[in-house]
């Protein structure tokens, strides 16, 4: 079978990754989708800078909606970022050119992610997006396959790794909430503008694809209450410790008597639950459905290679033909569930 062509719009930590595993795992790759996925083209602004890759032999283009243009590749992969500009221009024009696009931009999808969907369906490719939601851990394969079958009432979770970060370091190393955020930046779990992370809207950003895919609700941030940690300082944390509870940013979309509601703050969760174990960068989901019940998934949320794996999973479902509607209901019918009758246990 032919190659799957790939071109990566933007190689800072995800990308370099994406390109480095799948050299790595090309072998098991292609055994699982029946051919070869194979980078042949990227798009960066520097490309002098040294990534521990090696980048020989690739086209490069300087303009990502150029390579997004680019009649030798079959899908692009956006990992440039932002809710607007290049990002959002070069998706649009690889959906209207017939390529699937695979992106990490959750700012994007939050945004619009309804919009997108409509074009990925006219075109009948594929616009995924496992990466943009709690990294590493395949959330959104697992409620848009996994729990196809259940009626879901609630969906929560720690989605932010920088705020887990920074709470983890606070309470363990009684830290100052600037020092914390200073070293998750220097980790690399951190935004470009970190006011995403610490402000909520990063959770928000995750917390309404969730709602999307798990109701089949409107994608709208504007539905989203939003409060972030800032405010939280070492005594909160201290406190909310003697009482039994540990402070978490969580993100909850669930079903009420009037429709969804979908809300970020932070939280005191009892500090023997699931959640309040997760700490330091990791992810966790909890989500609450009729025929499974209740799970729980956790995982790295942000950093290069997990990020990728995700990545990955969306290239290898493309190289293996599967095209399925982005948010697994058809774009035109999202925002109308809400009426569904609510079910009584
Ligand atoms: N800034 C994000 C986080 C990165 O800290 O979780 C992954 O989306």
């Amino acid at each position: 079978a032919q190659s799957l062509r790939v071109g990566i719009a933007g190689l800072g930590t995800v990308g370099a990754s994406v390109v480095r595993l799948l050299d790595q795992q090309k072998d098991i790759l292609a055994a699982r989708c029946g051919r070869a996925i194979v980078v042949t083209a990227v798009a960066a602004r520097d490309r002098t800078r040294d990534r521990g890759i090696d980048l020989g032999g690739l086209q490069w283009y300087d303009d990502p909606v150029a390579l997004a243009d680019a009649p030798d590749i079959d899908v692009f992969v956006e990992l440039i970022g932002g809710e607007n500009g290049p990002a959002k221009k070069a998706v649009e024009t690889a959906l209207r050119a017939g390529k699937s696009v695979v992106t990490a931009n959750k700012a994007l999808i939050a945004h619009h992610g309804e919009a997108l969907a409509h074009l990925a369906e006219e075109r009948q490719v594929a616009l995924s997006f496992e990466a943009s939601v709690a990294g590493g851990i395949p959330v959104i394969k697992t409620v848009k396959e996994g729990l196809a079958g259940n009626r879901i009432s609630r969906i929560s979770g720690i989605l932010n790794g920088t705020c887990n970060y920074i709470l983890t370091r606070m309470e363990k190393e009684s830290l100052s909430f600037k020092k914390c955020l200073k070293q998750a930046q220097v980790l690399g779990y951190a935004e470009a503008d970190p006011t995403f992370d610490i402000d909520g809207y990063d959770t928000a950003h995750k917390l309404t694809i969730l709602a999307a895919l798990a109701f089949g609700v409107d994608v709208n941030i504007g539905a989203v209450y939003v409060e972030g940690i800032r405010s939280i300082d070492a005594f909160d944390i201290r406190m909310a410790k003697k009482l039994g509870y540990r402070i978490k940013l969580l993100g909850v979309a669930e079903r009420s008597e009037s429709g969804i509601e979908q809300r970020v703050h932070p939280t005191m969760v009892p500090d023997d639950s699931p959640i309040a174990r997760v700490m330091g960068v990791t992810n966790a989901v909890n989500i609450q459905a009729d025929a499974v019940g209740e799970l729980t998934l956790a995982g790295p949320g942000a950093g290069g290679d997990a990020t990728a794996s995700s990545v990955i999973a969306d290239l290898a479902d493309i190289a293996r033909g599967l095209v399925s509607p982005p948010f697994g209901a058809p774009a035109a019918s999202l925002g109308r569930s809400i009426q569904e009758p609510m079910q009584v246990h």
